[in-house]
């Protein structure tokens, strides 16, 4: 398939990094088309594993460009430790390129987004602080200073001055903070262009030509589809666009261009910072579920909320994505249960819900109505081949595939990259 969208379909953290990791072996391109370094990359390569936040997981593929698409927001910082981290383990990083429209992320972004936390106490989103909401704020009231202004340093001092004349105000007289200075960001600042110049590109040209010449290639999404900023449960998402929509505006190609959309699902379910959450376990098998599957956040190591696999859910991100198939994740986690749990429906104000709620209210009150499935309780991470599965972990998947009506294409039950069985 030319252009395949690999989305997460549940509130992030669903193992997309590995299923694009492996999607990378035949591909030529691969873009990050939204969110910045609040994203949680982990791929394990042999006995190395990388934890990546910004840069694509196509990166570990010799023959693949990485590419940080328009829809991002770039820390600079981060992302120059992350090429750091990368060269230092021997991965080539000089195929990297990145779109000058892309976003950067200020000091005072991860000022505010701590601040603006705080300030909201128990009704705090549980943000990942790195400054991706006012990053995306400034964006679209259009204050915002893109990449490519690091390279005409007058205009980047009059767009930081401008900016910070505001966002001292909010800082000092609504946070509470301190002042921020200009002249040690724009110095801060102006040393990062010299850095990121060679990977500066007009990356929708590059994407165009790429499909044009028959190239394969990934739009890798971060987060999920319940954490976008209009798809999910709102106010308790990021601030971006993970659905597969938003592939198309982060990457800059039309719609019409995509092949596949490969929907990741993890076989349980799970969700770290605030918000509702209908399957969430706040028992002992939750904790198993965190014991075993190892569900600590990759940026910033918070546990983990976790419960069991809600196809309510699932269908909406059948629907909202558009999916073609599923890469089916963590299967393996599940072997430790004797019984598995699927939710079919909530049941909310007196009545059954079937679709997932559109109201925050109603979403707030289900309770999930439950089918049970005998676990397998075998040892499955070496099973390369689906018919290998034990019967139970088979007729768990085929459930999987009769009610979102599309295939489980892969099945990951291990983190390595072997550790995966195709089907056609
Ligand atoms: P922000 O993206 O840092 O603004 O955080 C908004 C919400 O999205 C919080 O609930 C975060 O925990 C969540 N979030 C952001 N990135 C990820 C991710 O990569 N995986 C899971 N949750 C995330």
């Amino acid at each position: 398939m030319p252009v395949t969208v690999v989305v997460g379909t549940q509130w992030g953290d669903e193992g997309k990094g590995k299923i694009t990791d492996l999607l990378s072996d035949s591909a030529d391109l691969v873009m990050r088309y939204q969110g910045g370094n609040n994203a949680g990359h982990t791929v394990v390569v042999g006995k190395e594993r990388f934890a990546l936040t910004l840069i694509p997981s196509g990166v570990l593929s010799p023959q693949v460009t990485p590419v940080i698409g328009n829809g991002c927001v770039v820390d600079p910082a981060v992302l120059l430790e992350e090429m750091a981290m990368l060269r230092s383990r021997g991965v080539d990083t000089s195929r990297l390129r990145i779109s000058g429209n892309a976003h950067l992320i200020m000091p005072y972004h991860r000022k505010l987004d701590a601040a603006i936390e705080r300030y909201l106490g128990r009704q705090q989103i549980g943000t990942t602080k790195r400054g991706i909401g006012p990053a995306y704020q400034d964006k679209f009231s259009r204050h915002g200073i893109r990449l490519q202004d690091l390279f005409d340093p007058k205009i980047f001092t009059q767009k930081l001055e401008t900016a910070l004349k505001n966002k001292n105000k909010l800082l000092v007289k609504i946070y509470n903070q301190l002042e921020m200075l200009a002249d040690p960001i724009i110095d801060e600042y102006l040393h990062y262009a010299d850095e990121l110049r060679p990977y500066v590109a007009d990356t929708s040209l590059l994407i165009w030509e790429a499909i044009n010449e028959g190239k394969q290639v990934i739009l890798e999404g971060a987060q999920g589809t319940l954490l976008d900023i209009d798809h999910g449960t709102y106010p308790f998402v990021t601030s971006s666009s993970p659905t597969a929509g938003g592939a198309t505006i982060g990457a800059g190609i039309g719609p019409k261009s995509i092949d596949r959309v490969l929907g990741v699902a993890k076989a349980y379910i799970s969700r770290v910072g605030s918000g509702p959450f209908p399957t969430e376990l706040q028992d002992e098998i939750g904790d198993k579920m965190v014991a075993i599957g190892g569900e600590y956040g990759t940026v910033t190591g918070r546990r983990r909320r976790c419960g069991w696999l809600d196809m309510v859910a699932l269908r909406y991100a059948v629907r909202v994505n558009g999916l073609t198939d599923i890469a089916l994740t963590k299967l393996d986690v599940l072997s430790h249960f004797d019984k598995i749990r699927v939710c079919v429906g909530y049941d909310a104000l007196g009545e059954r819900h079937e679709e997932f709620p559109r109201q925050q209210r109603t979403l707030y009150k289900c309770q999930p109505v439950y089918e049970e499935f005998p676990g397998w309780n075998e040892d499955i991470s070496s099973v390369r081949q689906f018919k290998d599965l034990p019967k139970e972990a088979r007729q768990y998947i085929q459930y999987i595939e009769e009610h979102t009506g599309i295939g489980v294409s892969i099945i990951s039950v291990g983190p390595s990259r072997s550790a995966t069985l195709f089907r056609d």
